[in-house]
């Protein structure tokens, strides 16, 4: 296994301050407290990768009626690079089948090339797009819509 230091396991409350951390280090609009409470409160699939107690990344997906949206794959800057993203995203999707998915949604900014290159590489591909869906530095920023068969 890659990156065997790092293990994968459900998000609780307690995990919350780490996590936030680890956003506002990754993204320029991070969530904030309240919307990682809200999706443990709600039961979405919360996962936390951690090492040695640090935690280095989260991922967050919901799942309903055949579909499941992944709503956040995030890799502390310290870390990224190193498998740890895809682990995460494997682990969102495997969750997704477990659940009866049988198809998997997600939103990507147009520039995060990385993340497009990851979902990519797992089997997603663009089905559409939302214009001025993000905030951006220089005003609004569309998202790709991907999609993947499970
Ligand atoms: C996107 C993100 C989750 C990827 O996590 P990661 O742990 O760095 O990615 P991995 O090491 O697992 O790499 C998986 C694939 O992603 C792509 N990738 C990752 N970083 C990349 C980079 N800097 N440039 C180009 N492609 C990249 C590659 O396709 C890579 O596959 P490869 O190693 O076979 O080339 C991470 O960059 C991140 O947390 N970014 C900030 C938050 C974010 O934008 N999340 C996505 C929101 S939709």
């Amino acid at each position: 296994m890659k990156n065997p230091g790092f293990s994968l396991r459900p998000m609780s409350d307690n995990d919350v301050p780490m996590a936030l951390g680890v956003e506002c280090a990754a993204y320029p609009h991070p969530w904030s407290e309240g919307i990682f409470c809200d999706c443990l409160r709600v039961g979405y699939c919360c996962w936390i990768i951690e090492s040695g107690g640090e935690i280095v990344g989260h991922g967050v997906m919901s799942a309903a009626a055949g579909e499941c949206h992944i709503l956040n794959v995030c890799v502390h800057p310290d870390y990224q690079q190193c498998g740890l993203g895809r682990r995460i995203l494997k682990r969102l999707i495997s969750l997704g089948r477990t659940r009866n998915a049988d198809t998997a949604f997600l939103e990507v900014r147009l520039s995060n090339s990385a993340a497009i290159g990851l979902y990519e590489s797992e089997g997603f591909s663009e089905v559409g797009v939302r214009r001025g869906y993000y905030p951006g530095a220089k005003g609004r920023e569309d998202a790709i819509i991907m999609a993947c068969p499970l």
